[in-house]
């Protein structure tokens, strides 16, 4: 496309976009949930050791490549490699991750959309209900959530970086974080509250096993929103002033912090209605969390504020999800479209329109997959069970492909990009970085450690997933 490149305006609409795609439903369901049953503060301890030691310099690193290139992730690969086609192979990988995980992402968007739309309704009762959720999924009223998420994202990226994805990222999150701490500050005041922010934060490092140190450095991974080419996308709207490693660090502070408070609302909320609540009995899947637990829950208010009370809750939190799913789902889809943009040079709507297209069909079989139409639900069969078209796109991308794209970011940065070159990159705008011990640590980390857990992260998984 002719003409300068699109920008963000202001250094905290950089940093709210950017938080904006980290803080999802990851934050505040999968880690309290993850926390909670795997050793609370222990958890906690490990999470915060490898937000900031592992995935803040591969994050320094998706930045730096797309502010250098001025380019969507197949063109940061593409230009910094001198055209390499097998450089490229790693582009189109991640281009082809966020849109596939973007299908995953907004199937569980239209539920919260869904959701929030009965709680608005007064129809907490059927919410709670446990039967309530599989109708939903398999119900015909989801295409039209889904029209009108999709509807959403629309908008906001119709608007480009500054006047779309900056704004919404301006409005929609002080939003969350004033309903967040409202929420919280509610929760604790209940009764019992107090035992489960105990279970919550008390460390049990017996907890801590093989399994569970993996879960949470996936887990971070991905709050972090990296594996995906978002940043890369992000980075590339922001210029040569721009201070990156202190952007990063704010960034992953929200994130962390977000998920930490979300757990001090979560867990007082189960104890309080449930003081006998077994840890055991907390379901694995934040979707399970979300949607079958939860709004018993919440129902449960009604004998202290009454059924509107309760019902006031529950849409705050749905709405709470929902602004935090939306976010995200606008940073992801934003990675194809700006790959379209930059590659065949066409404009913002025609990208969007027709990648929106496809990404609705694709989501649609996707959602037709828990049930509905059999060849979707028995997709394809490895590892001894029969998987979804929904679970095979979770397989593939999230679970294997998204740490193989980390460590693809750092070999490229630090071997064919070459160290020197990406240090001074990320050195401009940034005074106090450059000969820092911090400068040191993400050097020497990029090159050795943190690509080589990576690949037994990556290893590992194929190897557990599908033999
Ligand atoms: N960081 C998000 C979360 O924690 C994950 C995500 C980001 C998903 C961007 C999709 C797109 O839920």
């Amino acid at each position: 496309m002719s003409g300068a490149r699109e920008q963000f305006g202001s250094r905290i609409g950089f940093i709210l976009a950017a938080a904006g795609s980290a803080v999802g439903i990851g934050n505040l369901v999968g880690f309290p949930v993850g926390a909670a049953k795997n050793g609370g503060g222990a958890f906690l301890l490990m999470y915060a050791i490898f937000v900031f030691s592992i995935c803040l310099p591969v994050m320094l690193a998706e930045m730096t490549m797309g502010r250098h290139a001025k380019k969507d992730p197949l063109g940061a690969y593409s230009a910094i490699s001198g055209d390499s086609p097998k450089w490229k192979l790693a582009g189109w990988l991640a281009i082809a991750t966020p849109f596939m995980i973007a299908v995953f992402y907004l199937v569980i968007t239209v539920w919260i959309f869904g959701y929030l739309f009965e709680a608005v309704s007064g129809n907490l009762d059927l919410l709670a209900n446990p039967e309530t959720f599989n109708l939903f999924i398999n119900s015909s009223s989801i295409f039209i959530y889904m029209a009108v998420v999709v509807g959403v994202v629309y908008l906001i990226l119709q608007g480009g970086v500054k006047e779309g994805i900056e704004k919404a990222a301006k409005l929609l999150m002080p939003a969350l974080f004033v309903m967040l701490l409202g929420l919280v500050v509610f929760v604790l005041t209940r009764e019992n509250a107090m035992a489960g922010v105990k279970f919550y934060i008390i460390p049990d490092f017996s907890k801590l096993t093989a399994s569970v140190i993996n879960g949470a450095l996936s887990q971070a991974f991905f709050s972090l929103s990296l594996g995906m080419g978002i940043l890369i996308t992000y980075g590339s709207y922001i210029d040569k002033r721009a201070d990156v490693p202190t952007s990063a660090k704010l960034v992953a502070l929200t994130d962390t912090a977000v998920a930490f408070t979300a757990g001090l609302m979560i867990l007082p909320a189960i104890f309080s209605f449930n003081p006998n609540t077994n840890p055991e009995d907390l379901s694995e899947s934040s979707v399970g969390m979300i949607f079958t637990y939860l709004p018993n829950i919440f129902l449960a208010l009604q004998d202290s504020v009454g059924y509107l009370g309760a019902s006031i809750v529950a849409s705050l939190f749905f709405l709470l999800v929902f602004f935090a799913a939306i976010t995200s789902l606008v940073s992801i889809f934003e990675v194809p479209v700006a790959a379209l943009m930059d590659e065949k040079g066409v404009s913002r709507k025609w990208a969007l329109t027709s990648l929106g297209s496809i990404m609705i069909v694709i989501a649609i079989l996707a959602a037709l997959s828990f049930g509905k139409v059999e060849a979707l639900t028995s997709f394809i069969h490895y590892a001894g069970v029969d998987k979804s078209f929904f679970d095979v796109i979770l397989d593939v991308f999230y679970e294997t492909i998204l740490p193989l794209n980390g460590l693809l970011v750092c070999i490229f940065v630090t071997y064919r990009w070459k160290s020197a070159n990406f240090n001074k990159a990320l050195e401009e705008g940034s005074q106090g970085y450059r000969g820092s011990w911090f400068e040191k640590y993400v050097d020497v980390s990029l090159k050795t450690f943190i690509p080589a857990i990576l690949l037994v992260i990556f290893i590992n998984t194929v190897a557990v997933k599908y033999f």
